[in-house]
């Protein structure tokens, strides 16, 4: 379960400090034909498509986070739309070039659904189409956690986000637990406070191609990061797969 409930734009600020959008713009735009179809699984604000949507692609997000897609739609952007539901839920007879989830959503959703999710995703592929996964695995999780954590993330206008976040971490159920207090000073000076939490699957490289493979789907490349990094060694790392269908054709 996650929440994500609170104003779009102090998201976009946190999300500068963590995310390279060029090199993500540059990655995702390489997989799909010029003017495709793309669809963001769990698109967040919309920061990718909206990219996207600039050059020339036709795009379609999808994200639980009432939120969030008010925020996203509120921003527009040429050639983008917006669904809000889970990822679970979606359907849609459209079919797509790339159909990409970054930024570990795919860790968001719950265990049981991934399976059936990814075959889903094989069916909205486009002959010749693409897929794009970037989570966070095993080592991810272990080596990151701390109990407490404190982050400060300024915007442009004077707006300071402090994010105070608790984790926690049930082995028995790989699961990560994120509850994060946002004390937010706006631009006029005003203190409000947003909670948010989130619950992770903690994945592995090997359990996710089992599920591509599963799917349908060919892993046909695997970085480190949006600018080809190296796949991280013994799992360290967020893992960005590439992946297409294994007959090269849509359903
Ligand atoms: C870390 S944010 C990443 C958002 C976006 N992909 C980005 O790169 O900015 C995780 C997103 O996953 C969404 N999310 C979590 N569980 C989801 C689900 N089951 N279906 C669709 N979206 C989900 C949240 O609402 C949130 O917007």
């Amino acid at each position: 379960m996650s929440s994500f409930e609170f104003p779009g734009e102090y998201y976009e600020i946190m999300r500068g400090d963590f995310r390279d959008l060029a090199a993500e713009t540059e990655f995702l735009s390489s997989l799909a034909p010029a003017g495709g179809r793309v669809l963001d699984l769990g698109c967040g604000t919309g920061t990718n498509l909206r990219e996207l949507g600039a050059r020339g692609f036709s795009c379609l997000g999808a994200d639980q986070s009432a939120c969030f897609i008010e925020y996203a739609r509120g921003r527009g952007g040429e050639g983008v739309e917006y669904v809000h539901g889970r990822a679970e839920d979606f359907v849609t007879d459209d079919r797509f070039d790339l159909v990409y989830s970054l930024f570990m959503t795919l860790n968001y959703l719950p265990r049981a659904e991934l399976r059936g999710v990814l075959r889903k995703v094989r069916g909205l592929l486009r002959p010749g189409g693409h897929v794009v996964l970037e989570f966070g695995h095993l080592l991810n999780f272990v080596e990151g956690f701390q109990q407490h954590t404190v982050g400060h993330h300024r915007g442009d206008d004077g707006v300071l986000i402090t994010r105070l976040a608790r984790q926690a971490i049930n082995p028995h159920a790989a699961n990560w637990r994120n509850e994060e207090t946002l004390l937010v000073r706006d631009r006029e000076g005003r203190v409000s406070l947003y909670d948010n939490f989130f619950d992770q699957a903690v994945l592995t490289g090997p359990e996710v191609r089992d599920l591509l493979d599963d799917a349908g789907l060919r892993t046909v490349a695997e970085y480190g990061g949006f600018r080809k990094e190296p796949a991280p060694f013994h799992g360290r790392g967020p893992l960005v797969i590439v992946a297409t269908a294994k007959d090269g054709d849509s359903e």
